[in-house]
């Protein structure tokens, strides 16, 4: 729930902030910067998901960051790229006097390949928008966004889009809300800079298989692979093996989500998601979450 204040602002706003899917990933060349070009084919996704909650508070002055939840490896303070967005955003819009806290609750876990820092980052833009009613277009926020992280646009974007450039490109595809996806997660988590380092490394491979697309998905692509997969599983070992266990107790092939380590079963359409992602999950013994496409990367005022 939004709060007004008495002067007739709201004094604070929530946002969710969903996952972003990667369904396909073609690297390209390493640029001078440092970044990698690429071709993605994203969707947003309804779990996990993570709330934001930004307040408006008369003091400290500047952003101030709490965390909850799943909060293992996630960045903490200014380092947090939700609190860099909050702070670029009020820099940007002479508002850096103004004080707001950004209540962070984490579902999505680092390292998992699913833009959960980068969606945190564009919710907090949107709620900070909302509630200090910054005067800042959509494009606007876009270049904010591509200039904190290279999903951040395709958060602020969401829904389905191909991604290019180092991935702040974004071209929205029509694809339906709805679609069904498993997200299993190994115990184990990734850093993306490694996995793409290890790409460099291997000699840049194209991805080594692929998996049938299902759904609307199948018409825009019929089949999903990702290059970074090979790099993933040379960089974590154990990965190879719990793509092998996943494929059997799913009984379907299954790609790994951007640079790792959540994996992803498209579902075929028919099945019960919800009964499916528990019976992967009693097998695997690990987390395995149902999860369906959304039209938006943020959706402000839900709890
Ligand atoms: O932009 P972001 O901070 O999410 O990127 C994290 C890291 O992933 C980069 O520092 C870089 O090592 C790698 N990366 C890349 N090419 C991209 C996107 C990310 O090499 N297009």
């Amino acid at each position: 729930m939004n709060e007004l204040t008495t002067a007739g602002r709201l004094g604070r706003v929530r946002a969710t902030a969903y996952s972003k899917l990667t369904l396909s990933l073609q690297v390209g060349a390493l640029r001078d910067d440092g970044f990698h070009e690429l071709e993605a084919l994203a969707v947003s996704i309804s779990d996990p998901h993570d709330v934001i909650e930004v307040r408006a508070v008369p003091h400290p002055g500047g952003v101030t960051l709490k965390m909850r939840g799943e909060t293992d490896d996630v960045p903490t303070g200014m380092t947090n790229l939700a609190a860099r967005a909050a702070d670029e955003l009020l820099v940007r819009a002479g508002r850096s006097g103004h004080g707001v806290e950004l209540i962070v609750r984490k579902k999505i876990p680092s390292g998992a390949g699913l833009g959960g820092g980068s969606a945190d980052a564009a919710a907090t833009l949107v709620a900070i928008r909302r509630m200090l009613e910054i005067d800042l277009d959509d494009a606007t926020l876009l270049e904010l966004g591509a200039k904190l992280g290279s999903d951040v646009s395709f958060c602020l974007a969401g829904g389905a889009a191909w991604m290019r450039g180092r991935g702040e490109r974004i071209e929205a595809v029509d694809l339906p809300a709805g679609m069904p996806f498993l997200v299993a997660l190994p115990p184990f988590r990734l850093s993306t800079p490694t996995v793409y380092r290890a790409w460099d490394d291997l000699g840049r491979p194209r991805a080594a298989r692929s998996v049938p697309a299902t759904g609307a998905v199948a018409a825009l692509l019929p089949e999903l692979s990702n290059d970074l997969e090979p790099a993933a599983e040379a960089v974590e070992p154990r990965l190879a093996q719990f793509r092998t266990d996943l494929e059997a107790a799913a009984e379907a092939p299954a790609l790994l989500a951007g640079s790792g380590s959540a994996y992803v079963v498209p579902v075929p359409d028919g099945r019960d998601v919800d009964a499916y992602a528990r019976r992967v999950s009693g097998r695997m013994r690990v987390p395995v979450t149902p999860a369906a496409s959304v039209s938006r990367g943020v959706r402000l005022g839900s709890g």
